[in-house]
């Protein structure tokens, strides 16, 4: 088992593109990294770095403590497997996996050891004799595993393998590669732009944005004490509503203003000190519920714009009449309370926004569909279902109302820390 690390590792590619910006990782041994990101965040970039097949413009990329710059990509001992892991069609499954052995002259007793050794440890021995173009996708995909762990690698870098699968065989293969990665114990850095992947294969999940590393912690960590309000907005089903808002402080009330409505906070809240400013509200579903008629803490109300039934529970969008925001918050140049001000002038807005500093919450790097203007999602029972246009009364858990700054960067509770963090 061998330590991955990246330190301040750069690519831009002739063209210009900066592909990797000064991203430093590191990856213990035996652990099992998914990297995260939208379409072109730089993702296979970094593992094509990692796996000596691209040269960095500035940076290193060290295995066990050891700068291997220098390294050809053989000499690394990580074996990658990628999206579209070609099988050669006219080799048989056996042939197929020993093909990295035979290459490098092993004799066909020991290659044909190791072939019934690795089909045995991915359970498809019963297919060693068929030819690629008879197997499932979920079956080639394992035949492309042991081919990779076949030369036993230090460490696996995986590129999306799984998302030439249908959804029901990704779920099922994602336990799979996951448990095997583990049970080799061999280092592995995993790349994937499925939160869902992220989530439930991860030790640890590094979530990247345009080639910036946004954060790097335990999934649960990262989802429930996001750094940014991107990485807020990418994990999040349904899709994170962000809105946005400005904090005004008065006496012993403390508020976010959302211009339709306010979000009381209680009066020693930390957000306080920052009277005036212009921040960016991020709500996940689970964040509200219903709130009973006797309900004191703070609410939000809003209208039922569309009930979706999923069976045991249903989603009720329910619109605030509030402003969405954008994750390009460093974008936004109006300071607080202009911005409260025009945004109590004018309480459900319509059209673009831009000559007030706004920007519509439509952003195409985030997965799923766009929340309508200033919508919010609640999960409920699914009896007694809310119907369309009634006015809803929701409890705000303070506890998960994530609050960023103008650019982005996560309002902690208290001193800069937050329940997760203290661990
Ligand atoms: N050889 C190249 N020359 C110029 N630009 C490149 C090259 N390879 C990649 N890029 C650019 O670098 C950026 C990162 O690409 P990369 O393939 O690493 O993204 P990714 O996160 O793997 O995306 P996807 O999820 O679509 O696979 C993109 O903007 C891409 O267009
Ligand atoms: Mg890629």
């Amino acid at each position: 088992m061998v330590a991955i690390a990246t330190d301040l590792l750069t690519k831009v590619f002739d063209d210009g593109t900066v592909a990797v910006d000064r991203v430093s990782l590191e990856v213990a041994p035996g652990e099992f990294l998914v990297l995260l990101g939208p379409t072109g965040c730089g993702k296979s970039t970094i593992l094509r770095l990692v796996a000596g097949l691209e040269v960095p413009t500035s940076g290193h990329v060290l295995i066990d403590g050891e700068i291997v710059d220098h390294l050809p990509s053989r000499e690394r001992r990580l074996a990658m497997v990628f999206q579209d892991y070609a099988l050669y069609p006219h080799l048989t499954v056996a042939q197929n996996i020993g093909f990295p052995l035979r290459v490098r002259h092993e004799t066909a007793t020991d290659v044909s050891a190791r072939v019934g050794e690795v089909a045995d440890q991915l359970g498809i021995t019963p297919l060693l004799r068929k030819l690629p173009g008879a197997l499932s996708g979920g079956e080639r995909q394992r035949v492309a595993m042991a081919r990779a762990i076949i030369r036993r690698p230090l460490g696996f870098l995986l590129d999306e393998p799984l998302s030439n699968l249908d959804a029901g065989l990704r779920a099922e293969l994602r336990s799979d590669v996951a448990a095997l990665a583990r049970r080799l114990g061999v280092t592995t850095v995993y790349v994937t732009h499925d939160q869902a992947e992220a989530m439930t294969m991860a030790d640890r999940v590094a979530v990247l944005r345009r080639g910036v590393l946004q954060q790097v912690g335990p999934p649960e960590q990262v989802y429930n004490d996001p750094s940014t309000l991107f990485v807020a907005a990418f994990l999040g089903t349904p899709r994170t509503s962000l809105l946005e808002g400005a904090v005004y402080a008065d006496g012993d009330r403390v508020v976010v203003d959302l211009g339709s409505q306010v979000i009381e906070l209680p009066a020693d809240h930390p957000v306080r000190s920052r009277h005036t400013d212009r921040v960016s509200v991020a709500l996940r579903a689970d964040a509200l519920t219903l709130a009973p008629a006797d309900h004191a803490g703070p609410v939000l109300s809003g209208t039922v714009r569309q009930v979706e039934h999923l069976g045991h529970e249903a989603l009720v969008h329910v619109d605030t009449g509030a402003l969405p925001t954008s994750t390009e918050r460093s974008r936004l140049e109006l300071p607080g309370p202009q911005a409260a001000a025009l945004m109590r002038e004018r309480p459900r807005p319509q059209a673009a926004r831009t000559e007030y500093g706004f920007y519509p919450a439509y952003d195409p790097e985030l997965p799923g569909e766009p929340p309508p203007v200033g919508e919010v999602v609640v999960r409920v029972p699914a009896v007694g279902l809310p119907r369309r246009d009634e006015t809803l009364r929701l409890a705000v858990d303070l506890d998960r109302l994530l609050l960023f700054d103008r650019v982005g960067a996560r309002i902690r509770l208290a001193g800069g820390e937050t329940r997760q963090s203290q661990v």
